[in-house]
């Protein structure tokens, strides 16, 4: 990876990522305390943060997964979002916390919150580990980072399906 010339600086390393999730986890923890709140991972990007989201919780989290696209292969959103995946689980009177990799237009988000809203659950809450600086995120209840407007990839997040898998979340250079 060291070799790939578009993989650039290391932005937020492994152990920054752990710490900041374990203190999430403890948050959520004591916010809902007495509940089974539903996590809903937003595929593909949330998957890695959810995993040790959920394991960095006491509680008797739920998981269920919903799939959107609006970036399809390139690094520009599309300005339109699409379903590509629907929840399983009924959200009526659940508690649901909706969990994402990266806020960075907020058009995900916005589409999200409103389809979700719209199934009546107990309440909605938003956790995302990155949030662009300059997003509107006023709605986003958890946030682990705010980050500059480097586009960055690995710990879930892609650029064309590639990078998920790096332990660190790095900034993509892309070609001149
Ligand atoms: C990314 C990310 C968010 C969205 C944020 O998903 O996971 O869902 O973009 O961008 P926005 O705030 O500008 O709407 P992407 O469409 O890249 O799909 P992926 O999660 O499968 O990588």
């Amino acid at each position: 990876m060291e070799s790939d010339p578009h993989i650039g600086e290391i932005l937020l390393t492994e152990e920054q990522l752990s710490t900041r999730i374990k203190e999430l986890g403890a948050q959520l923890s004591r916010d809902y305390e007495g509940d089974a709140p539903l996590l809903v991972c937003v595929l593909r990007g949330a998957y890695v943060f959810l995993t040790d989201l959920a394991r960095a919780t006491d509680l008797p989290v739920q998981i269920d997964f919903i799939a959107v696209s609006s970036y399809g292969s390139s690094t520009r959103t599309s300005g339109v979002v699409r379903l590509v995946k629907d929840l399983e689980v009924d959200l009526t009177d659940r508690h649901v916390i909706l969990v994402e990799d990266i806020v960075d237009s907020g058009l995900t988000l916005r589409y999200l919150r409103q389809l979700l809203e719209d199934r009546k659950p107990a309440s909605l809450e938003v956790c995302a580990l990155l949030v662009r600086e300059g997003a509107r995120s006023d709605d986003v209840r958890y946030v682990g980072f705010p980050i500059p407007p480097d586009f960055v990839v690995g710990y879930g997040l892609d650029v064309a399906q590639h990078y998920r898998e790096l332990d660190s979340i790095r900034v993509f250079e892309p070609a001149e």
